[in-house]
């Protein structure tokens, strides 16, 4: 009989290893969990992080907030509850992408500290880089690039971070990229030298 003995194992123990995965690419997978306000430059610097990593050999996923929302997340709002599903799956998803030793760039509102110890817990630890795009929200407001600042403050969106609804800074966030007055190509530059280390260790 064709597959004899196969059931005998669970598929986990059969499949291939994430170390193997991880040695066939030379990198270690891990997530960069980007948060920060809407139009803070999460998304701007993740994909100039996601290039520059890509010249040097490394693969690379980027998931954000505009994507999934449209995919994955389709049916999910901005309340609490849904914030947190969305932030649930995502790490869930990403936990996929670690396992098999990509490299996943996550940018996320992820506004409270509860909601990215979640994604920290599902991840786990010691495969989850906290980075905190530090950008003052009247900056942010001013960018305002999707418009959605200007109908939050006209009461059009209901629960907007920042505006109608809270954001918490993390208290000590694996590193923290500040915005202000700095070019993108430098924003990008920090986060590498930081994120290149744990990817090659
Ligand atoms: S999170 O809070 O659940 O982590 P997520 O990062 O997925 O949010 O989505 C944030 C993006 O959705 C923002 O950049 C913005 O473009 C859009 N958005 C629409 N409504 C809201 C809202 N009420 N609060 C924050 N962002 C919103």
């Amino acid at each position: 009989m064709s597959g004899k003995g196969n059931h005998i194992f669970p598929v986990s123990d059969r499949l291939l290893q994430r170390s193997d995965k991880e040695s066939l690419l030379n990198q270690k997978g891990l997530v960069v969990w980007m948060t920060g306000l809407s139009g803070s430059g999460k998304s701007t610097i993740a994909i100039g992080l996601e290039k520059r990593l890509h010249q040097d050999g490394i693969l690379v996923k980027v998931l954000d907030g505009d994507n999934v929302r449209t995919g994955i997340n389709n049916n999910l709002g901005f309340s609490e509850s849904d914030r947190k599903e969305n932030i649930r799956r995502i790490a869930e998803v990403s936990k996929l992408f670690v396992d098999c030793g990509i490299v996943c760039i996550n940018c996320f509102v992820s506004p409270t500290k509860e909601i990215r110890q979640q994604a920290k817990d599902i991840i786990g630890g010691t495969d989850f880089y906290e980075v905190f795009i530090n950008t003052p929200l009247e900056i942010c407001e001013q960018r305002d690039v999707k418009g959605l600042y200007k109908k939050a403050r006209a009461g059009e969106i209901a629960d907007f971070t920042g505006i109608s609804s809270p954001f918490e800074p993390p208290v000590i966030a694996d590193i923290e990229i500040q915005t202000k007055g700095k070019p993108v190509e430098k924003s990008v530059e920090e986060l590498y030298q930081f994120i290149i280390k744990k990817i090659k260790s």
